[in-house]
């Protein structure tokens, strides 16, 4: 993991002055933007460098121009309406905003639009969604992509199975199936013949994966016999390469039968509810129109993506984080029950799922953001990870420190109306996981050395792909 170099360090330690986008002046020179930094999700080695990159454009401004290489909702804006290419920057170019406060601001800013169709007229908009491929559509559809009022409205219906209370009942459920996973870790083990402490485990494939997958079909109501078919479809469309997605059939046809499947187990649902969010759903749906049979199905679909590969990369995130730091090792092990909560959001912040937002966010009026002029039209992402590691923000930020005072305040989650709905559930999961493994299996120590692991590719998720541990 490449940590901040020093002589950018030193430039982000003086106060931040950065009057215009990207530009930078001396006396007597005309302004000249530096070039284009290509944030390259498809580059394999990326994200390990990313901070580097983050770190010099923070220093370039709090708003920097950036290529992403272009993405599924870009194309569908583009091909929409091709008049409305961003504004303010060009092409595959998307303003990225880098630093905490300025992250946070935009995060909040009521006329910076999630809908990739904004400002678009209803024909276009319908070209928009005619250019996106037909299974990919439910995502275009969700609340992750919506504004409001339709996005206040459709929030409101899920957002009570994500309360305090919601999670406190279900602490027991997930303690157990903790539980459960480490079982049958240590008796896959015992098969093989191998004994503590030389016993093998591949942490996402046994544990990190199908702790979180479990949890949100049990939530969602997807019986358990359908559980396994259901999860070769999320896998192939989760592991596929966003850059190569269009061309891998087999995700494209996963996610078709994925659909169908829901569409099934609706009607199902419809005739013999159970106590679970689908039940509740379509019953809101026949109590009145608050709930169409699309949004129904965007819905599931983004709870069931959306809370999938994150919190398996939180879970990885962390153990590999913590155990290449054995002084904060240590601590743990002392007191893992008092330390699981600061673990979980110092991982956020240090290693969180989700390094930038991966679908352009519109700007709907000129504006103004750490004092850069925004123009109206512009496409623009907010780095996380970026702000997560601003040292204006967090002292050291490329330090591990489990007991940080203020890890809480990271943004891994987002902020304003779309701040992730599951971060309770995510956060809950991670602090009972961490705090199992650690008591159960105290000697548990990777099984090749932490630089030697690969971060997955792709849409700016952080994570480790495989992990294997000996315990
Ligand atoms: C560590 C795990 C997770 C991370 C880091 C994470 C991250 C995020 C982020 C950054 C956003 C904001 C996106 C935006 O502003 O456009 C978001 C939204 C969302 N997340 Fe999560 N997420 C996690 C787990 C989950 C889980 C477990 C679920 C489902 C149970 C979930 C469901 C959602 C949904 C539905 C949204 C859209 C909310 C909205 O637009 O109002 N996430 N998540």
């Amino acid at each position: 993991m490449a940590t901040t170099p020093p002589d950018a360090q030193e430039r982000e330690t003086a106060p931040h002055t950065s009057p215009s986008l990207g530009a930078k002046t001396t006396p007597n020179e005309a302004p000249v933007a530096p070039p284009t930094v290509k944030l390259d999700r498809a580059n394999p080695e990326f994200l390990a460098g990313a901070h580097a990159i983050y770190s010099g454009l923070r220093a370039q401004g709090p708003v920097v121009r950036v290529s992403f290489g272009s993405n599924l909702t870009e194309k569908a804006r583009a091909a929409g309406a091709p008049e409305h290419q961003a504004q303010g920057a060009s092409g595959d170019e998307w303003l990225f905003v880098t630093r905490y406060d300025e992250v946070t601001e935009a995060l909040l800013d009521e006329r910076i639009a999630s809908d990739f169709r904004t400002g678009m007229t209803p024909a276009q908009s319908e070209r928009a969604v005619a250019a996106m491929p037909e299974e990919f559509r439910p995502i275009a559809h969700s609340l992750i992509m919506l504004d409001p009022p339709d996005h206040t409205r459709l929030r409101k219906l899920v957002q009570p199975n994500f309360t305090a209370r919601a999670m406190d009942a279900l602490k027991p459920r997930i303690q157990r199936l903790v539980d459960e996973l480490l079982d049958k870790a240590e008796r896959a083990a015992a098969e093989r013949g191998e004994t503590a402490p030389e016993r093998r485990m591949e942490f996402v494939e046994a544990f990190a994966y199908p702790l979180p997958v479990q949890v949100i079909s049990d939530l969602l109501g997807i019986p358990v016999e359908d559980q396994p078919q259901v999860h070769v479809w999320a896998e192939r469309f989760l592991q596929s390469d966003p850059q190569q997605y269009m061309t891998n059939q087999a995700a494209r046809a996963g996610m078709m039968d994925f659909t169908r499947y829901l569409e099934g187990l609706f009607e199902r649902k419809r005739r013999e509810p159970t106590e679970d969010m689908i039940s509740q759903m379509v019953h809101a749906q026949e109590d009145g129109d608050r709930l169409s049979s699309q949004e129904l199905l965007s819905m599931v679909f983004i709870l069931f993506i959306a809370g999938h590969i994150t919190t398996v990369n939180l879970l990885g995130n962390g153990v590999v984080a913590l155990l290449k730091h054995p002084e904060q090792h240590a601590r743990f092990l002392a007191d893992p029950a008092g330390m699981a909560k600061g673990m979980v959001e110092e991982t956020l912040r240090y290693w969180g799922p989700v390094d930038f937002l991966g679908s352009p966010r519109i700007v709907k009026e000129d504006l103004e953001l750490g004092g850069v002029h925004i123009p109206k039209g512009s496409k623009l992402s907010v780095g996380l990870a970026s702000a997560n590691w601003d040292p204006q923000r967090f002292e050291n930020p490329d330090a591990y420190d489990i007991s940080r005072p203020d890890a809480h305040r990271n943004i891994a989650f987002g902020k304003g109306i779309h701040v992730c709905i599951g971060a309770p559930l995510a956060r809950l999961e991670a602090q009972i996981a961490f705090e199992t493994l650690f008591r159960r299996f105290p000697k548990l120590r990777l099984a090749e050395s932490a630089d030697s692991l690969r971060l997955g590719v792709g849409a700016a998720m952080r994570g480790f792909k495989h992990i294997p541990v000996l315990f």
